[in-house]
């Protein structure tokens, strides 16, 4: 009996191993990815490379992982010692302890932090430098009251980085197929396992990015006409969950740009074409402008037109018709540009549960239409919309934890630096303000967001 078992659990491993091998290969193979592509890749996966828990699990206990209630901070004296006066910067210590109250001494817990003003419902966020020790820096320009947040501590973090490795397929994707009488529904992913049933190739010829499903025993690999997400599928060891408990939706202060009425949208928009890409945080953009009018997706008065189109695979909206599924480099090739078009795109949410490696991939193709884009129409206006904090659960986190959204946001600045585009700082907007984290804003935070779009647009 225990050889059986042992046996069996041995065939897993060995299955499972080939499986995320398969996974990562399969990634690495099929995209044509140049010298400099890939090189680029290996900096950035340095860029973003987080500290290791000396005890990653299982060989922690719990009561060993990071406590916020015990941990502190101290404000560091400034250069002008006690006294500080706005405008200062002002540099806070912070030492981790854990949950029987012993100092950490490594790094890498998830700490955000962030000066507040309810009265004038205002923020600002500080910048977190980890010393590797267990204590951590946050240094802001002093405006307001402040405050510091766990968001995960270094050892589920470790957790989170070994899902995307070992279970990218734990966001479940189904398509249907349809013909004449017959349908049929079939799993789709990045990869998928290897089983007897046949396979179709759906890896898009232009940019190489790869998608796959099942294919359905009395149908055609052409017969699919809907995609959507079925569901998420992961198993954690009892104390791995425990980790992720203490995960919940925190509420955290507003920038101030110029504001702009609907008429002054309108104003601003006249003669404009802007096509909006990606995920549904930037189709709130779109909601925004429709349901501030007066114009909206065409106004033929004000010659003003706004688009929207999802991003590709594996885009995870529950159905959508694979005739909308488009890849956002292919659809930036597909414009003419110029000085009344503006560009935005926000590429970042779906991506959390795969390995980092398809997020860098995506970007520089999106990078490369971008780059030919401004090179036939150097007047285009290229804005980019940043990742921002979610509502995190404990079940959240496991697929689309904020930690998964802070690397995305390096990578990205990284990927699009020193290009002529400009970005939207969505993490810091929702960082700094007191209105709930959500994956989707609410409407104050998207204002923020336009007015700044519409800054952009209106004085360049
Ligand atoms: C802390 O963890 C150790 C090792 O697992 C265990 O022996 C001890 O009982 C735990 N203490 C508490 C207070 O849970
Ligand atoms: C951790 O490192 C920082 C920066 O080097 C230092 O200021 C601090 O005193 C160190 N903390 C401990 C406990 O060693
Ligand atoms: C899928 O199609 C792409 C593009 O034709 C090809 O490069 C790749 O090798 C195919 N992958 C598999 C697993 O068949
Ligand atoms: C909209 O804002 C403009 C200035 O930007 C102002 O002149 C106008 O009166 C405002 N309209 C409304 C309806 O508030």
């Amino acid at each position: 009996m225990f050889l059986l078992v042992s046996t069996l659990k041995v065939f897993f491993n060995v299955f499972y191993t080939s499986f995320i091998l398969h996974a990562l290969s399969s990634l690495l193979l099929i995209f044509p990815l140049s010298l400099a592509d890939a090189e680029e890749e290996r900096l950035l996966l340095d860029s973003i490379a987080w500290p290791e828990s000396p005890r990653p699990p299982p060989f922690f206990s719990l009561n060993q992982t990071s406590d916020p209630a015990h941990s502190t901070f101290i404000i560091l004296p400034g250069r002008g010692g006690v006294e500080r006066h706005i405008g200062d910067q002002l540099e806070v210590m912070i030492q981790m302890y854990d949950f029987q109250g012993n100092p950490k001494k490594s790094g890498g817990d998830v700490l955000l932090a962030r000066l507040h003003n309810r009265a004038l419902e205002a923020g600002v966020a500080g910048q977190v430098v980890d010393h590797l020790n267990g204590s951590y820096s946050a240094v802001f320009p002093l405006l307001w009251e402040g405050s510091v947040m766990l968001v995960h501590s270094s050892e589920a973090v470790t957790v989170l980085h070994r899902l995307n490795r070992e279970h990218p397929d734990r966001v479940l994707f189904k398509s249907l197929f349809h013909s004449g009488s017959i349908s049929d529904t079939t799993f789709c992913n990045v990869c998928l396992r290897q089983t007897n049933q046949p396979q179709c190739n759906y890896t898009d010829l232009r940019t190489g990015e790869p998608w796959f499903c099942y294919k359905p025993k009395k149908l055609s690999c052409d017969d699919r006409i809907k995609h959507r997400r079925a569901g998420f599928n992961v198993r954690l060891k009892d104390k791995e969950e425990k980790l992720f408990q203490s995960v919940k939706n925190e509420s955290p202060g507003g920038t101030k740009v110029n504001q702009f009425n609907s008429s002054a949208i309108s104003q601003c928009l006249k003669g404009k074409v802007v096509h909006l890409y990606g995920d549904s945080t930037v189709r709130q953009w779109f909601e925004y402008f429709d349901q501030t009018g007066p114009y909206m997706i065409w106004d033929n008065a004000k010659n003003i037109l706004v688009t929207y189109r999802c991003h590709g695979p594996p885009l995870s909206f529950f159905n959508t018709p694979t005739s909308e599924l488009r890849y956002i480099a292919n659809e930036i090739d597909g414009l003419v540009g110029g000085t009344n078009t503006v560009v935005v795109f926000s590429v970042w949410a779906h991506f959390s549960p795969f390995p980092i490696e398809l997020y860098i991939r995506r970007l520089q193709s999106i990078r490369r239409a971008v780059i030919r884009l401004l090179n036939r129409a150097p007047d285009t206006l290229v804005v980019i919309r940043t990742p921002n904090l979610r509502g995190l659960t404990p079940s959240v986190s496991l697929g689309y934890s904020d930690w998964y959204a802070l690397q995305q946001d390096k990578v990205l600045r990284a990927v699009f630096k020193g290009l002529n585009v400009r970005l939207v700082d969505a993490w810091e907007m929702t960082l700094a303000h007191h209105l709930p984290h959500n994956i989707h804003p609410r409407r104050p935070i998207i204002k923020n967001m336009i007015d700044i779009l519409l800054s952009y647009i209106c004085t360049k």
